[in-house]
């Protein structure tokens, strides 16, 4: 029986998971099709419900579901419990277990940036969900401070208060964004990393190009287009900068190895991600 995977997203046009995970499919030769599932809100709980068809290995999440999937599943895993969001659900026998590996993939995005650990001064811009992964991945780094940045103040003010039990020794705090104490955080930090979704559009700038950190790794989450206007601004002011690329490929194959149990095919993955890129 052929089975079935797909994304859960809406809108999910921008996806290139089907790409990324019909390609690793292929090359496994796993008689499988990843499919782009655009559901709404509404349809949510009756869609996920179909996920427990015996067809059906499991599904990714996307935004806006990461939260509202949570209730409709059996079983969490510790890091989708952690960060309160799931991107991931695998089908074990009708039963629907949720994980997260945003986490994971963007803390091997960083280890093979040469990113140190544990240690460093990290501002962190943005507050939504894949804030909230990035956020407890740097937790689990060890990091030394963390300052979460939101254009509402209010959103990194719970974020903060959400990850401050588990963060230990960590100092961390919220800053707004277009608060004047932010440039004292830029010109200090050794890591900068965007989470939000600015720069996904022409030209676009979270930040002046005179704020971004010249001795700081440079990181954006978004990964279309390949470098951002933050990204081209960090290298014009010699920063060493990373794409989204590859925290999009690490989260992904962790998936693919729940899903399939077998080790995934990480070079087609890249090569999958980068043609459907360019
Ligand atoms: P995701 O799950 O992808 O993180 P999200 O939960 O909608 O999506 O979060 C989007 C993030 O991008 C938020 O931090 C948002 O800031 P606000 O909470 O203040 O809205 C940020 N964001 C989106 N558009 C922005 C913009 N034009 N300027 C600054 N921040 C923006």
């Amino acid at each position: 029986m052929p089975r079935r995977l797909g994304v859960i997203g809406y809108p999910v046009d921008h996806s290139i998971s089907p790409a990324i995970h019909q390609a690793a499919l292929d090359q496994l030769g796993i008689d499988a099709r990843y499919e782009r599932w655009a559901v709404t809100p509404e349809a949510l709980p009756a869609w996920v419900a179909t996920l427990r068809a015996p067809d059906v290995l499991g599904a990714n999440v996307t935004v806006p579901h990461k939260e509202a999937v949570l209730p409709l599943l059996d079983e969490l895993l510790p890091a989708a419990r952690a960060i309160g969001a799931v991107n991931t659900i695998v089908n074990v026998g009708g039963r629907l277990r949720g994980e997260n590996t945003d986490a994971a993939g963007f803390a091997r995005a960083l280890q093979e940036a040469g990113y140190q650990q544990p240690g460093g001064a990290v501002v962190l811009l943005g507050a939504g969900g894949a804030a909230r992964a990035i956020a407890h991945a740097l937790l689990e780094w060890g990091v030394d401070r963390l300052t979460i940045v939101n254009r509402h103040l209010p959103r990194a003010e719970a974020l903060v208060s959400a990850m401050q039990a588990r963060a230990g020794r960590v100092v961390i705090e919220a800053c707004a964004l277009a608060s004047p104490s932010l440039d004292a955080c830029l010109a200090a930090c050794d890591l900068l990393i965007n989470a939000t979704s600015v720069g996904m559009r022409p030209g676009e700038r979270i930040l002046r190009p005179d704020q971004v950190p010249a001795g700081a790794l440079v990181v954006d989450i978004v990964y279309n287009p390949p470098v951002t206007p933050l990204l081209a601004d960090a290298a014009a002011r010699g920063a060493r900068t990373l794409n989204g690329v590859p925290m999009l490929v690490y989260q992904a194959a962790l998936a693919f190895e729940l899903w399939t149990g077998q080790p995934p095919p990480l070079a087609t993955m890249f090569r999958a991600a980068h043609e459907a890129l360019a």
